[in-house]
């Protein structure tokens, strides 16, 4: 017994994921799938509630079910044009050429998706694509490859520690160890060592907390222990506003609504992405639709003020029966989240961040092997970087699903070469962890956990928003400096020693406030204009100076930053136009 909790028994696997999205099940399966070894995947939620259960509209791949004349190779260049030509061409090349092949066995896997007049797995356009390539599941496309996926792993015998929280990742410096995770159930914190990890936990969106499409537990809990542990998180300034978000909640609306032939009109009722995008109009990448919109706004030809001001999503032409039939969910959405009938009305919608381009550096984009040896990372906490300054649309969950198997892949590879390690830094840093959790759950006084979150959204979103500056900027590290010094006396008012879920809470608001400072700082030192990454004091992209990836690293409480370069191989920067 330590301070009244229990010392908990090392678990060992060889190879443990953690997080169960469209990422971590596919690496999991790649990595348990006939090579007899043992796979867990650690998970802070019931795997089919993952996030990826959120993806409405659609999975890219060239398959050319209804446009004979799409290529793997205009993926690829559309996915690098639409990241501002920030992306890794190598790594968009490997992933656009082994996409077709993923669709290929999700659907013998018996992903439910949509059909054409021929049988064929139904495609549609999306923002940035030159062709129709994105393939769906009427709009619940993340949803049905989340549960396709699950069973999958239930048949190979992935093991599943559900409603366990990553505490940390644990290395000796350069080799893998394993990670540290409560099981919040029974309140009992584990060493768990493994000859490799895949680190596949999402995206952190809710750094604005309420004004984005993310779930609640979107919390980077992930890319927070990699840069603890010592692993640079790669341009992370770059932050996805997904241009539908429904007014009051930021709820998403799924670009499908446009792919499928929606409008975006202002309070004129102009079709206003003629102004911008006259040649792609709704369908415009969405850093570019997203900046649209709040243009409208700011100069007053949207509807109401201040942080309730909106424009309206206009679907009614689409018709009854191909809503019903293509849109349900978005429907049903709007109908709950907003009180619209998008079959009767426009529904009010403005940008709600979505998606971190940035995340955990992946060094290999043939394994999704991190710095450390034996450490992984795929999905939207990693950066490999396939999405560069701005991600397309149906882009992520096709990287989800293809990193997840390469990462997955590339863990098993290494884990048969390797044994294990002493556990001695894993037995320590879970007495570490016991110790907090001992003193937090007994403190009686301190700051309120939620006032820090809900100011340190505020100062994200008014200050690290969409168009940033530096004396914005400056003003959010002030904020961010004076809000981690604030939570160092957190208190949450639960003594429970078992399911104290606010003692998750007060490690994921750590974990946010951590990453927030990142965000800042690789947005303060870029200091141009790049796909989502907008600074109205340089508006500019300046390829001279910043065609180049961040790579900002912590070290105690200092952050430092470095530069990597752009991998370039086939198409030189040029000017967006769409
Ligand atoms: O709009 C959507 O359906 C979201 C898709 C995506 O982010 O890839």
């Amino acid at each position: 017994m330590m301070n009244g909790i229990s010392e908990c028994a090392m678990l060992t696997y060889d190879i443990v994921v953690v997080g169960s999205g469209g990422a971590g099940m596919r690496a999991a399966l790649a990595a348990g799938e006939g090579s007899g070894l043992r796979v867990a995947v650690i998970s802070k939620t019931y795997p089919t509630r993952s996030h990826t259960g959120a993806a409405q509209g659609g999975i890219n791949a060239v398959l050319k079910n209804r446009d004979a004349n799409d290529t793997t190779d205009s993926h690829a260049y559309d996915t690098i044009k639409g990241s501002d030509f920030l992306a890794d061409q190598d790594a968009v090349h490997y992933f656009t050429e082994g996409m077709p092949g993923m669709i290929k066995e999700l659907d013998y896997m018996g992903v439910p998706f949509s059909r054409d007049e021929n049988g064929k797995v139904a495609q549609r356009p999306f923002g940035g694509a030159s062709h129709p390539r994105a393939c769906y599941s009427a709009d619940k496309t993340g949803h049905v490859i989340l549960h396709a996926l699950f069973e999958q792993c239930l048949k190979h015998q992935v093991e599943f520690l559900y409603e366990w929280f990553l505490l940390s990742v644990v290395t000796d410096g350069n080799e893998c160890e394993g990670v540290t995770a409560m099981n919040i159930r029974t309140g009992e914190i584990h060493p768990v060592q493994a000859k490799c990890v895949v680190i596949a936990t999402g995206g952190f969106g809710r750094v604005y907390w309420n004004r984005t499409t993310n779930a609640f537990n979107m919390t980077g809990d992930g890319a927070a222990a990699c840069l603890e542990a010592g692993i640079p998180l790669k341009d992370p300034e770059f932050i996805q506003y997904h241009p539908t978000g429904m007014s009051k909640t930021g709820v998403l609306l799924s670009e499908a609504c446009r792919g499928e032939g929606g409008y975006l009109i202002n309070k004129n009722g102009e079709r206003f992405m003629a102004r911008y995008a006259p040649e792609k109009m709704e369908l415009g990448p969405r850093d570019l639709v997203a900046r649209s919109i709040e243009q409208e706004i700011k100069e007053g030809r949207g509807w109401g003020e201040g942080i309730n001001a909106y424009v309206c999503l206009d679907l009614r032409h689409l018709g009854k029966e191909k809503i019903l039939e293509r849109l349900p969910q978005v429907r049903q959405l709007a109908i709950e989240f907003e009180g619209v009938d998008i079959i009767e009305e426009p529904v009010p919608i403005r940008p709600s961040c979505h998606y971190v381009m940035g995340g955990i550096h992946v060094k290999d984009y043939k394994t999704a092997m991190t710095p450390v040896n034996g450490i992984f990372a795929a999905g939207e906490c990693a950066c490999v970087s396939i999405h560069g300054a701005n991600r397309l649309g149906a882009n992520s969950v096709a990287d989800a699903v293809f990193y997840g198997k390469v990462a997955g892949e590339g863990a098993r590879e290494l884990a048969k070469t390797r044994t294990f390690g002493s556990g001695k830094c894993l037995s320590e840093d879970a007495g570490r962890w016991r110790e907090t959790f001992e003193t937090m759950r007994k403190k009686e006084t301190g700051t309120d956990l939620i006032n820090i979150r809900q100011r340190m959204a505020e100062t994200m979103w008014n200050n690290v928003g969409i168009f940033r500056n530096e004396q914005d900027m400056l003003q959010a590290l002030k904020d961010i400096d004076q809000l981690l010094l604030e939570y160092e006396d957190a208190c949450f008012h639960d003594p429970s020693a078992r399911y104290n879920t606010a003692f998750i809470h007060y490690v994921e608001v750590g974990n946010l406030l951590k990453l927030t400072k990142a965000v800042t700082i690789g947005a303060l030192n870029r200091k141009e204009s790049r796909g989502a990454h907008t600074r109205e004091d340089y508006p500019d992209r300046d390829d001279r100076r910043f065609l180049k990836h961040t790579l900002v690293y912590k070290n105690g409480d200092e952050y430092r930053l470095e530069y990597a370069p752009v991998s370039i191989t086939k198409y030189q920067p040029e000017e967006r136009k769409y």
